[in-house]
């Protein structure tokens, strides 16, 4: 089973779901951090790819992320996952729904860009990531609203988006992220 977690950069995905793996005892996979351990890994051949499509905010061919996130979920011998930052494109929607397992749900991460731009200006401070600068970060915005947002608009069409506005300081955001998920296990208990 698997609950997709979705919304701009900066939005608060990573943040989220790191309390909701302590709260619900979910397996967090992040496809954009599988995409950064398979970049530095050694040998790998698609480190440079990967690095080019970060870098430039593009989407990565949906076959290496897929695969990633497959030999993640299998390593885990976990069932129940939080898909981080994916899918990020329709032909990844509906091709990890036919390959892997359809979700139960999406949550998406409703957040203005000034504010995603601030704090990505700020993570960029420490982060060490190559597309945390206002030339990428420019980039991956144009991306989302482009191509990514109509994953949500796909999955809005079934009934299965909750909407959470992060605009709001961490702990406010996750007091209500919180009680979706709360509410959601109630229904199916
Ligand atoms: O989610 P995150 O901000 O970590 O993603 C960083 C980058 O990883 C994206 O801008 C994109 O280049 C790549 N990515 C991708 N496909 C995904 C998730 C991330 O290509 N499903
Ligand atoms: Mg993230």
């Amino acid at each position: 089973m698997f609950w997709i977690i979705i919304g701009g950069p900066g939005a608060g995905k990573g943040t989220q779901c790191a309390n909701l793996v302590r709260d619900f005892g979910f397996v967090h996979l992040s496809a954009g951090d599988l995409l950064r351990e398979e970049q530095q890994r050694p040998g790998s051949q698609y480190g440079e790819l990967i690095k080019t499509y970060i870098r430039e905010g593009k989407i990565v061919p949906m076959e290496v992320t897929i695969a990633l996130l497959e030999n993640a979920m299998l390593a885990s011998g976990q069932k129940r996952f939080l898909i981080d930052g994916f899918p990020r494109k329709m032909d990844q929607a509906l091709k990890f729904e036919e390959q892997v397992v359809p979700s139960k749900f999406t949550l998406y991460f409703e957040c203005p860009e000034e504010v995603m731009l601030k704090r990505l200006m700020k993570r960029g401070e420490t982060s060490g990531r190559a597309d945390d600068n206002i030339e990428s970060i420019t980039k991956r915005f144009r991306v989302f609203t482009e191509t990514s947002y109509p994953v949500i608009e796909h999955y809005k069409k079934d009934g299965k988006v909750h909407t959470v506005s992060c605009i709001d300081a961490p702990d406010a955001v996750y007091a209500n992220v919180k009680n979706i998920f709360t509410n959601l296990f109630k229904d199916q208990k």
